[in-house]
């Protein structure tokens, strides 16, 4: 899967969009600081259709939130390379002047940008699935995507964001660092749970490698300001549809017009290319793309892959993720001692606590498909099988019967691997006991109060 170098610059979206943010660029630098508003004929990608009109921020633009309420009413609706004015977003090149003189720590950064990349092939051991970081971050090493890891705008970058760490997170009253945020991704994300030896250790050198290829990252962008790409964009008040009224039927049909053709009509995707979105092969019930608005957020943002901002509509992204996240998943036994506190929030549709606080025996979503006879497995999905009355899965359905409970969707990956309970040596079962601790603190100061801070 090694990429040519000319692939580390051009990749399809950066073809789209290159063109046009060249040209602006270009006037810009002739014009000076001109107010760039972007009106409906400037914005590159809706061009695929669908999308209506977008538009993205204002290149004068600059401030700690691009998605303050202001620029939402505004209906400024994407972040934009070129936006911010003092706190740019720049993606840059690994090569011997953008990595420190160090040779240390030269080969640790490039073994965090592999890990990244391919985090499954190069950790099996320590990932309970087929995912790699850079599914979700963008950048991998698929044979469509640049190399350039956590740098693209649209898929979750992390450029800039190392320096917001270590942070509070009010739940649980305590810091978490950069290294513990990693490691919650990988129980979470990477089903690490799933894997021989678990989440890796606090101080393992891959741990390490990622975390200094957070900070390479980091490197250039001030770090007293929240850059403005950092967090999804989550659905807030009349963008959101209420979870029991997120119609997943509706989604499967969107699902096979707009997504099928990667991640397949079974949500399995294809080995190499396109990352599973479901099943075995996907992140576990308690992963942050496990919950509807992060994911309507993410969908919204980011897919279909190289065609982003053209699936726009709030209703549509929310129904698809809807679907996405009716199916069965590995399953995450810590879960009831997340958000022990706080209480979990709605769009944590795979948590038993919510779903019985919304009055259903299990996820709504899984309901609603089960009603309708669509598959919740890796049963490919046909067209037949959509029924004529979707507009019935509109209404929350609670006290309808199906033949299932909460832990319908479950699919259990820890009783084949006894993680905690690892048999081998004494020094094996004490490194995982730690590593057991370790997450729990990881994990623990995961979920924070506020909003926009979701967990990986
Ligand atoms: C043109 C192919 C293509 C289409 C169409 C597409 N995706 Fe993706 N999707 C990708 C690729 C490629 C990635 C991984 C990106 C990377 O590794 O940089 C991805 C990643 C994802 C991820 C995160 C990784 C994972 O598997 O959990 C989700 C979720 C997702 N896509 C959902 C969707 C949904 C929902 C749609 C339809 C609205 C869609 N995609 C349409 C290619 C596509
Ligand atoms: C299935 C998708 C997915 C995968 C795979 C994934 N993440 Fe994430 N990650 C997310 C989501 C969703 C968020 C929350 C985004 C937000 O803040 O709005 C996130 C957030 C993060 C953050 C916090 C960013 C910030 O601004 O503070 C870090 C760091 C991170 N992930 C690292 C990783 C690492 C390391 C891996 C691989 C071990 C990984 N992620 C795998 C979905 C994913």
């Amino acid at each position: 899967m090694s990429q040519g170098d000319s692939t580390l610059l051009l990749k399809p979206v950066l073809l789209v969009f290159g063109t046009v943010l060249a040209a602006i660029l270009v006037v810009f630098a002739v014009n000076g600081a001109i107010a760039f508003v972007g009106g409906p004929s400037d914005a590159p990608a809706a061009a695929g259709g669908g999308g209506g009109e977008v538009r993205e921020l204002p290149g004068t633009w600059n401030g700690s939130k691009w998605y303050s309420e202001e620029l939402r009413e505004q209906e400024f609706q994407y972040r934009n390379e070129t936006a911010g004015k003092e706190v740019k977003f720049v993606p840059k090149e690994m090569n011997n002047s953008t990595l420190p003189e160090n040779p240390n720590r030269r080969e640790l950064i490039r073994e965090g940008r592999s890990i990244f990349a391919n985090t499954s092939n190069e950790m099996p051991n320590h990932v309970g699935n087929n995912l790699s970081c850079a599914n979700c971050h963008g950048g991998g090493d698929l044979p469509t995507t640049t190399g350039m890891v956590g740098q693209d705008i649209n898929l979750i970058p992390l450029v800039g964001t190392a320096a917001g760490y270590p942070e509070w997170t009010g739940r649980t009253q305590r810091m978490r660092d950069m290294r513990q945020r990693i490691m919650g991704c990988f129980l979470r994300s990477m089903n690490s749970p799933g894997a021989p030896d678990g989440v890796p250790a606090y101080d393992s050198r891959e741990i390490q490698a990622m975390e200094s290829y957070m900070v390479w990252l980091n490197k250039g962008t001030p770090s007293e300001t929240v850059p403005y790409w950092r967090h999804l964009e989550k659905p807030e008040g009349d963008e959101k549809v209420p979870v029991s009224e997120i119609n997943p039927v509706r989604g499967a049909e969107l699902y096979l017009e707009n997504c099928a053709s990667c991640h397949g009509a079974d949500g399995q995707g294809i080995e190499g290319q396109y990352p599973a979105v479901w099943g075995e092969g996907s992140f576990n019930d308690g992963a942050g793309m496990g919950r509807v608005y992060t994911s309507a957020a993410f969908i919204r943002e980011a897919m279909p892959y190289g065609a982003a901002h053209t699936f726009a509509d709030w209703e549509d992204s929310q129904d698809v993720a809807g679907y996405m996240n009716a199916h069965m998943r590995p399953h995450l036994p810590r879960q009831p001692k997340d958000w022990a506190v706080a209480g979990a929030p709605d769009e944590a549709i795979y948590y038993n606590r919510t779903q019985q606080r919304l009055g259903y025996d299990m996820n709504p979503m899984t309901k609603k498909l089960m009603l309708a006879g669509i598959p919740i497995d890796d049963t490919p999905l046909e067209e037949s099988m959509i029924p004529d009355n979707v507009e019935r899965y509109e209404q929350p359905l609670k006290d309808e019967e199906v033949d299932g409970s909460w832990e319908t969707t479950w699919i259990r990956t820890y009783e084949d691997v006894g993680n905690s309970t690892a048999e081998g040596s004494g020094n094996q079962t004490q490194s995982s006991m730690s590593t057991q601790d370790a997450v729990t603190t990881a994990f623990e100061g995961e979920q924070s109060e506020a909003s926009s801070e979701t967990a990986s």
